[in-house]
C-alpha cells in the first residue's frame, strides 16, 4: 500500500513539474535545485531500481503468505474432521452404554429379586439392580459423591433413583456402572423409567426454547450469556432455573404454609399471605455453582456445568418474613436459625430444604419476604409458584420454591442441601479428605462480574475514534457484577492487556444504600486496542469487579478451587477476535 501511495506521489509530482515548466520560466539556479531534489528523491520514482526490487519483495511475500495460509486451513480442516470423528465415536459409545444395563449378558449368572434383597448393607454386600443388570457396588459405596445416599437403593432398583439424580446419566457412570455387573435380573423389579405414565417428570412446565439446559431431569438450564446484560429485569421467561426435583403440582386453593416459632404455629392460605402488607425488593439470586464451568477447566469438579448465566435479577414481590415472625412472637437470637421447606419430594419423600441464620430473617434491612410476585406478575411454577421464599444477597440454595413450611429452631436445617452440599473448601481438599460437617454452609456470596458482551471467541468490530486519527480504536464491552449481603458494586475494571492498563466501566445500578443493595449493576466499558492488538488479531478481555467493602475478585481459578465447583468467582476472561 505504501509503495502504492509512493508512485501516486510520483506521478502527481511529475505531472506537477510539467505543468510548471510550461506555465513559468526559471532561473539556473532554481534548475539546479529542481535537479539536486531530484537526485534525492531518484528512489521513489516509479520504475527506479529500488521500487522493482521493493514489488519484487512484496509479491514474493505474498506468495509465501498465501501458501502458509493454504497450508494451515488443510491443516485445520483435518484437525476439525479428527474432532468430528472423535465426537461422533463418543455418540456411538454413549449409545451402546446407554443399552448395556437393558441387555442380558449371558457369560453371567441369573439372580432372583429376593435374591437381590438380601444384598442390603455392607455387611452382606450392597448389590443393586438397573434395568436387567445385577451389580455388586460395596467397594464403590464408599466413594459414592452422594454419600451414604446409595445404600437407599441396597438390595433394590437404582432406576427410580436414577430417574431423579440425572447427573448419572453420563457416559462416566454408565461405564463404571458396567465395571461391577455381576448378573442378570430375572424379570425386571420395576417398569421403564422412560415410560412416562406416572413419572415423577409427567408434570413438568413448558418452558422457553432459548434457556440451555445442564440438565433436563431435573431441570436446569441459564439463558444465553449475550443475552443476560440486555436488561436490567431478566425477563421471567429467561431467568435461570435450578430444580433439584420434579416441579410440585400445587393449587392454589389447596396451598398452605406452616410457621413454627416463638412458641406457637399457625397455617397461612394463599389469601391470607396475599392479604399482608406487600413489600417489593430488587433482588439478584446466583446459583453457588455459576461459572463453574471455568472453575473445572483447572481441575475437575462435581456438578452441573453451568456457565455465567446461573443468574438472574427480578423485582420481588410479597409479605415480610420479619413481620410475620415478629407478629407470632419470634424474639432474636443469634444464635437461632429459620428453615425453610419446599413442597419437592424426594424419593425417600424428603423435601428439599435448606436454613439461613434468625438475625437476616429478622432484619427489616435483610428484605427477605414470602414473594408471590416476580416483575410484577405471580411466580410461574419453576421458580416457586405459588411462594418462595426470597433472601436477598444470599446464595440462591437458600431461596426455597414451592414453600410450605417454616420452622425457628437452635439448629440448621438438616436437609442434604444444607449440610452436604454447598458449602466451600480449600484447594488441597478432595473426596478422600473432605469433611462436610467441618465447613460452614454458604449464605452471603462473593462479589463477582460477568463479560456478556463479546463473547468468547467472537469477532468484533473495533469501533474508530475519529478524535484520536488512524487507527485508534476500542470495542465496547458489556457484563454485570454483583456481590451478596447488600453490598454495593463501587467499579468494574476491565483491561486487555493482562492488567497493564484498567479502564473503568460505566454503572448501571439501582439508588438503593450499601448494605441493602441486593440488586445487580449492569455495566459498560470502552476498551481501547492499539494498532498492535489489531495486527495480533485477538486478544483477551479481563472484568473485576470491587464491592463496597472493597473486596475484589481473585484473579485465578487455581487458588480458590474446591471440589464442589461452587463459589467461581474469579477474574471474567474472555478471549476474542479483533477485525
Ligand atoms: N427450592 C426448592 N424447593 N427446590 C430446589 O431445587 N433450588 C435452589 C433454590 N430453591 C431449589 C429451591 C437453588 S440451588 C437455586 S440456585 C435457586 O432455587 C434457583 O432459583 P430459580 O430456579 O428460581 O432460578
Amino acid at each position: 500500500m505504501r509503495l502504492l501511495r509512493r508512485s501516486w506521489a510520483g506521478l502527481l509530482h511529475q505531472r506537477h513539474r510539467l505543468l510548471t515548466t510550461t506555465s513559468s520560466r526559471r532561473s539556473n539556479g532554481e534548475r539546479e535545485k529542481e535537479k539536486e531534489q531530484q537526485q534525492r528523491q531518484k528512489w521513489t520514482h516509479t520504475g527506479s531500481r529500488t521500487e522493482r526490487m521493493l514489488y519484487a519483495a512484496f509479491w514474493a511475500g505474498g506468495l509465501t503468505l498465501g501458501y502458509h495460509w493454504l497450508s494451515h486451513r488443510s491443516h485445520l480442516t483435518q484437525v476439525l474432521l479428527e474432532e468430528q470423528k472423535e465426537e461422533q465415536k463418543e455418540e456411538q459409545q454413549e449409545a451402546v452404554a446407554r443399552l448395556w444395563h437393558a441387555t442380558l449378558r449371558p457369560e453371567l449368572p441369573t439372580y432372583k429379586a429376593d435374591q437381590v434383597e438380601q444384598h442390603n448393607c455392607p455387611e452382606n454386600r450392597i448389590w443393586v439392580t438397573y434395568g436387567l443388570g445385577v451389580y455388586d457396588v460395596t467397594d464403590f459405596a464408599d466413594n459414592h459423591p452422594g454419600g451414604d445416599k446409595i445404600l437407599m437403593a441396597a438390595g433394590s432398583a437404582i432406576d427410580p433413583f436414577w430417574a431423579i439424580y440425572q447427573q448419572h446419566n453420563t457416559l462416566e457412570v454408565l461405564e463404571l456402572l458396567e465395571g461391577f455387573r455381576i448378573g442378570n435380573l430375572e424379570g425386571p423389579l420395576v417398569a421403564s423409567v422412560d415410560d412416562e405414565l406416572g413419572s415423577p417428570w409427567a408434570q413438568e412446565p413448558p418452558r422457553h426454547a432459548l434457556l440451555k439446559p445442564a440438565s433436563k431431569r431435573p431441570f436446569n438450564a441459564e439463558p444465553p450469556i449475550g443475552l443476560l446484560a440486555e436488561q436490567f429485569y431478566t425477563p421471567n421467561e429467561l431467568f435461570y432455573v435450578r430444580n433439584h426435583l420434579p416441579v410440585p403440582v400445587i393449587s392454589p386453593e389447596d396451598y398452605e404454609l406452616e410457621i413454627e416459632g416463638g412458641g406457637k404455629e399457625q397455617t397461612l392460605s394463599l389469601e391470607r399471605i396475599k392479604a399482608l402488607p406487600k413489600h417489593s425488593v430488587t433482588a439478584a439470586i446466583m446459583c453457588g455453582g455459576n461459572r463453574r464451568s471455568e472453575m473445572t477447566k483447572v481441575k475437575a469438579v462435581k456438578g452441573l456445568s453451568w456457565g455465567a448465566g446461573a443468574v438472574g435479577n427480578a423485582k420481588w414481590s410479597g409479605a415480610r418474613l420479619c413481620d410475620l415472625l415478629r407478629q407470632q412472637g419470634v424474639q432474636p437470637d443469634e444464635a437461632k436459625h429459620v428453615i425453610f421447606e419446599g413442597a419437592d419430594l424426594d424419593p425417600t419423600s424428603h423435601p428439599y430444604g435448606a436454613s439461613i441464620p434468625l438475625a437476616k430473617a429478622l432484619d427489616p434491612r435483610g428484605d427477605v419476604i414470602l414473594a408471590y410476585e416476580m416483575n410484577d406478575e405471580p411466580l410461574s411454577r419453576d421458580h416457586g409458584y405459588p411462594i418462595r421464599v426470597i433472601v436477598p444477597g444470599t446464595v440462591g440454595a437458600r431461596n426455597v420454591k414451592w414453600l410450605t413450611r417454616i420452622v425457628v429452631a437452635d439448629r440448621e436445617s438438616d436437609s442434604h442441601w444444607q449440610q452436604n452440599d454447598y458449602k466451600g473448601f480449600s484447594p488441597s481438599t478432595d473426596w478422600d479428605t473432605v469433611d462436610f460437617g467441618k465447613s460452614e454452609a454458604i449464605q452471603a456470596m462473593p462479589v463477582t462480574s460477568a463479560i456478556c458482551t463479546p463473547q468468547a471467541g467472537s469477532r468484533v468490530k473495533v469501533e474508530q475514534d475519529e478524535a484520536k486519527g488512524e487507527g485508534e480504536g476500542h470495542i465496547t464491552v458489556r457484563g454485570y457484577a454483583w456481590s451478596g449481603g447488600g453490598r454495593k458494586i463501587v467499579r468494574v475494571d476491565l483491561t486487555n492487556d493482562e492488567g497493564l492498563s484498567w479502564h473503568v466501566a460505566e454503572l448501571e445500578q439501582e439508588d438503593s444504600p450499601d448494605g441493602r443493595h441486593y440488586g445487580w449493576s449492569l455495566w459498560t466499558a470502552r476498551l481501547p486496542v492499539s494498532q498492535a492488538q489489531r495486527r495480533a488479531g485477538d486478544v483477551e478481555i479481563w472484568a473485576k469487579a470491587v464491592d463496597s467493602a472493597y473486596n475484589v475478585q481473585p484473579e485465578k481459578f487455581e487458588h480458590i478451587w474446591n471440589l464442589r465447583g461452587v463459589l467461581a468467582n474469579a477474574y471474567h476472561k474472555v478471549k476474542v477476535k479483533i477485525v
